[in-house]
């Protein structure tokens, strides 16, 4: 039987400073047919390996409708994103994946899909906008709401322009406090929710950023009309196995790794979650 927790051995092929403390790996496994065959949906995560540091989970941050390789966006924040920021182009890591359920792309189907992101949050909502666009005729007006402290934090800023000259495509970009040369909006993401003013009619709110930013932004789109079911979020920070074993990412009865890690908010209530 395999061993499920093998990771196939996959090299580092482009390596992109996004802001200060973030990262962005481009990766491709040795094995060509094993990268052929490794389908995933937006919203998926894989495990990455680096040796001598252990594995952590990540996000896939492209699109599976621009295949060749996997990207993950990567913060500097423990020992495994550690020891990956000191990684260059050709260092080998382990990739094993994808797991969890992705994002629910065909009852988005016809629908207005408010995305709001903040920080290192884009990432999973970079998969899903970009399959959305590469997939423009199945999806109504696409509303992105993108916010971080400041100008620098910002990640993907080479894909804003190719976003804002999308069909039907808004892009808002905000940052906390006013900085020379800042064109954009200025003030924290709710507030850039309450003046956006998106319609609730036929709409879904993807959401995906820090805790505090969700909590403060879960009242301004009740207040919007946007109802439970119509929020979806995504809960990537507390997993360790990625496959229902280890027991460490339970909410309730469910497993962030499997039941998950894309949830709408009104399962989160029924589980008792909150930000
Ligand atoms: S990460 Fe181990 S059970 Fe979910």
């Amino acid at each position: 039987m395999d061993n499920i927790y093998l990771p196939h051995p996959a090299r580092i092929i482009e390596v992109k400073q996004e802001t200060p403390d973030i990262k962005t790996f481009k990766l491709k496994f040795d094995d060509e047919a094993i990268g052929r065959s490794f389908d995933y949906k937006p919203g998926q995560f894989v495990e990455a390996s680096v040796s001598g540091e252990g594995e952590a989970t990540f996000c896939v941050s492209n699109s599976p409708t621009r295949k060749g390789s996997i990207e993950c966006s990567v913060k500097k924040m423990g020992k495994v994103t550690q020891g990956l920021h000191e990684l260059d182009v050709g260092d080998p890591v382990g990739l094993r994946g994808p797991y969890g359920n992705g994002f629910p792309v065909e009852e988005m189907k016809g629908k207005n899909l408010v995305f709001i992101a903040g920080g290192i949050g884009l990432a999973p909502l970079r998969s899903l906008i970009n399959y959305c666009l590469d997939k423009r005729a199945d999806y109504k007006t696409i509303t992105i709401i993108n916010g971080a402290r400041s100008s620098k934090d910002l990640v993907y800023k080479d894909e804003y322009k190719v976003w804002e000259k999308a069909k039907d495509t808004h892009l808002h970009l905000t940052v906390d406090y006013q900085e020379e040369n800042w064109t954009c909006m200025v003030g924290m993401v709710p507030k850039i929710l309450e003046e956006v003013k998106p319609t609730c009619e036929n709409s879904i709110a993807i959401i995906c950023g820090p805790p505090i930013m969700i909590k403060f932004t879960m009242p301004v789109l009740m207040k919007l009309g946007f109802c439970g079911p119509a929020i979806i979020t995504t809960l990537e920070m507390k997993m360790k196995c990625g496959v229902g074993k280890c027991g460490r990412c339970n909410i309730g009865s469910r497993y962030i790794c499997k039941d998950g890690p894309v949830f709408n908010y009104a399962q989160l209530e029924e589980l008792g979650y909150g930000f």
